[in-house]
C-alpha cells in the first residue's frame, strides 16, 4: 500500500474510533505545557479545532504532493510567529498528536504509521518555522 493511502486509512479509522480527538490533543498538549493554554485565548475551542484539522489535512495534502501548500504553510508560520509561537512548540505539538494517534489507534498502531506520521508533521513543521524566520 502507498503511503498516502496508508495514511487516510488511518485517519478513518482513528475518527470512528475517537471523536475526541482534538480534546485529547490540546489535553495532553496543555497538561505537558500548561502555559500553552495563555497563548490560545478566549474562543479557543473553535481555533483549536481548526488548527488540528489543518494539520491532519496538511499531512494528507503533502503525501498528494498539494500545488502551493509549502507557501501556504510558510505563510501560516509567520502568523504564528506573530501569535507567539516558537520553534520548541511545533515539536510540542507534533508529540502531542502522534501520541494521541497512537493511543486512539490500539493496537492497530504500528512502526510504519509511527515513522510516516513524525515525518510528515516535522515536514510541515520545518516549513512553518523557515516562514516564522523569514518576517523575523
Ligand atoms: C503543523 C503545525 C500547525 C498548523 C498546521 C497550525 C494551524 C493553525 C491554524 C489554521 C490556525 C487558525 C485557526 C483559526 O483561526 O480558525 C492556528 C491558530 C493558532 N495556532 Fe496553530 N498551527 C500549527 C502549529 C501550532 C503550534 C506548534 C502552536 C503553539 C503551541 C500553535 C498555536 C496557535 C495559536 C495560539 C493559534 C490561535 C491564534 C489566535 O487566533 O489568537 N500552532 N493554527
Amino acid at each position: 500500500m502507498e503511503d498516502l493511502e496508508v495514511l487516510t486509512e488511518h485517519l478513518h479509522l482513528v475518527s470512528e474510533r475517537e471523536p475526541r480527538i482534538a480534546e485529547r490533543v490540546y489535553e495532553r498538549l496543555f497538561k505537558y505545557h500548561p502555559p500553552l493554554r495563555e497563548l490560545f485565548g478566549d474562543h479557543a475551542a473553535a481555533v483549536q479545532q481548526d488548527m488540528l484539522n489543518e494539520t491532519l489535512v496538511g499531512v494528507v495534502d503533502s503525501l498528494e504532493g498539494m500545488a502551493g501548500l509549502e507557501s501556504n504553510l510558510q505563510l501560516l508560520g509567520a502568523k504564528h510567529a506573530e501569535f507567539k509561537v516558537c520553534d520548541e512548540m511545533y515539536g510540542w505539538w507534533t508529540e502531542s498528536v502522534v501520541e494521541v494517534l497512537s493511543e486512539a489507534s490500539g493496537s492497530d498502531w504500528n512502526e510504519r504509521l509511527e515513522h510516516l506520521w513524525r515525518e510528515r508533521m516535522n515536514y510541515l513543521c520545518t516549513l512553518m518555522r523557515q516562514g516564522a524566520r523569514k518576517t523575523s
